[in-house]
């Protein structure tokens, strides 16, 4: 069982934990992730690790409620357990002194985001962050992201807060401004990723992408996570997460990801009537 030290929410369904693990807290690099379990008939779900502290044992994830395990997720509290998780996993973001580095992230992605924008402020680059949300309510991590980079800049859909627009119109302002980067990373939801990395692919610029395949197993075995890059196959827990943007199969990728859609919609469905269930027993 893994102590949950502290749990809160950050912003609309979505909430931070930091676990007791101090074996995963010693060895994390940027860009690992768990494989979590929440109880022992759950599934196992991946979920990066946002941040550590190896002197005091913890790691922190942030993780946002879409579907049944990580809605069964979110409703644990501090002093509550976590069945079992292991990590760290997935290979560490290779991080250089590029020059400018530019870290575009859309909705939970910012998490993930969080320490590759730290570790490419360790490595000796300037750091700008760009942050996407559908609205001001499902913003997280702009003031983390501020202490960790040079400059944050924040859109949303519907224009409830910073830019009106999508990542990819501030990436555009940016540049008309004179701030070219050296490489970005993208980080968000599967057609946010493929936009930016078709805007960088004509610019000219290197973007790194985290792909949130599928995941089963996370050691490379079942091969439910696998994708195409480059026109070879890759399995994500291992190879990556993260891949260059311009050779993935964003299509084949996004097919993939809904293979399961009805059954997930079935057992959120379920999960939600049980809850509504258990609710109205314990209201009478
Ligand atoms: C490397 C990696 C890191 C991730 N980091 C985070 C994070 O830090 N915070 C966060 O909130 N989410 C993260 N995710 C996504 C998270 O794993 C899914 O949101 C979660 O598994 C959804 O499960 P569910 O039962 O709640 O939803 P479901 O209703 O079962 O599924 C909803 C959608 O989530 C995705 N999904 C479902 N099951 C899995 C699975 N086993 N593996 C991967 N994706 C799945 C699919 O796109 C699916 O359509 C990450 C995914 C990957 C691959
Ligand atoms: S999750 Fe099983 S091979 Fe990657």
């Amino acid at each position: 069982m893994y102590k949950i030290i502290k749990a809160e929410f950050i912003a609309t369904g979505v909430k931070s934990f930091k676990i007791e693990a101090p074996l995963i807290a010693k060895k994390r690099e940027a860009g690992q992730f768990i494989m979590l379990r929440v109880h022992d008939r759950g599934e196992r779900i991946p979920i990066t690790i946002a941040d550590s502290n190896p002197e005091e044992g913890w790691i922190q994830i942030i993780v946002q409620s879409i579907g049944k395990t990580s809605m069964h997720l979110n409703t644990l509290e501090t002093g509550d357990a976590l069945h079992d998780l292991v990590g760290p996993l997935g290979r560490p973001t290779h991080v250089d002194n590029w020059g400018t580095l530019v870290c575009i992230s859309g909705g939970v992605g910012t998490a993930e985001a969080l320490p590759i924008a730290s570790a490419g402020r360790k490595a000796g680059n300037k750091v700008y962050s760009i942050i996407g949300a559908r609205n001001k309510d499902l913003l997280i991590a702009e003031k983390e992201m501020s202490l960790v980079t040079d400059g944050v800049f924040v859109s949303t859909d519907d224009g409830s807060y910073g830019r009106k627009g999508l990542v990819t119109d501030v990436l555009n302002d940016m540049m008309k401004d004179g701030l070219v980067p050296n490489m970005v990373v993208a980080i968000g939801p599967l057609p946010m990723m493929a936009a930016v990395s078709n805007q960088t692919k004509l610019l000219d610029i290197p973007c790194m992408v985290s792909l949130n395949a599928i995941m089963v197993d996370g050691t490379g075995m079942c091969g439910a996570c696998r994708a195409t890059v480059d026109g070879k196959t890759v399995f994500v827990c291992v190879d990556g997460p993260e891949f260059d943007g311009h050779k993935v199969d964003f299509k084949e990728l996004g097919t993939r990801q809904r293979m399961y859609k009805k059954q997930e919609a079935e057992s959120t469905k379920c999960y939600l009537e049980r809850m509504a269930d258990e609710a109205a027993k314990g209201g009478n």
